[in-house]
């Protein structure tokens, strides 16, 4: 039923003449936190793998003990498919995510977990968030000249963009403390 539904919205949609095709939206669909845990949080442990291990080396033998583990996990899809974009590929995809990722976090009308409204008209967020976006776009050109040291210094500065927001608009003394995303 599902599939019968599509097929009869895309052909409304392609008969030419009949629709105009219909653009992604522009406003967020998610809170914050949730476009946090989805984007950043994920891409950022990326670069920090990046950092700890050099891209791009021969994967690493595996003991009878770590092979039980995988083995258990195979089922899901991002065990399965983890090392298909291993190494640098996985660090510019990282990079390019955070990179866009700091206009997501800049979308007018996009709310907090809280319900409170994103501080993007504050100075101090969107300096953070230029400051993601510049720095990721290092990692990426790192990663594409495949240059762990550059990769490295900028991963640096990419945890300061984090940290830049998270100190005024996230962190209590436990990260979870409310209230966020507050203006002082
Ligand atoms: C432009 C500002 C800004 C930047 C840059 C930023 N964050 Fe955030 N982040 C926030 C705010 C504000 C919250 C609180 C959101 C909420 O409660 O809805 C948050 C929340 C989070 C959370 C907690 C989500 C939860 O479960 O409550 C994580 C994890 C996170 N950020 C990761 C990151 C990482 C990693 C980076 C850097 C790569 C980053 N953020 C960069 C502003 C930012």
């Amino acid at each position: 039923m599902k599939r019968l539904v599509s097929v009869l919205v895309l052909s409304v949609v392609l008969v030419p003449g009949t629709a105009l095709a219909q653009g992604v939206s522009e406003e967020p669909i998610g809170n914050l936190a949730e476009l946090m845990r989805g984007l950043m949080f994920p891409n950022a442990n990326k670069l920090f793998d990046a950092q700890a291990v050099e891209p791009g080396g021969p994967v690493p033998e595996m003991n009878s003990e770590t092979r039980d583990a995988v083995s258990a996990l195979i089922g899901s899809a991002s065990s399965r498919f983890a090392t298909i974009y291993r190494g640098w590929p996985e660090v510019a995809g990282a990079a390019v995510a955070l990179a866009d990722g700091a206009k997501l976090a800049m979308l007018p009308g996009r709310l907090c977990d809280n319900g409170v409204p994103a501080p993007v008209d504050q100075a101090d967020y969107i300096e953070g968030a230029r400051m993601l976006e510049e720095y990721s776009i290092d990692a990426l050109n790192g990663a594409r000249e495949q240059n762990w040291d550059a990769v490295w210094e900028a991963v640096n500065y990419v945890n300061e963009s984090c940290t830049h927001c998270h100190k005024t608009y996230r962190d209590g003394p436990d990260s979870r403390q409310e209230p966020r995303c507050e203006v002082q």
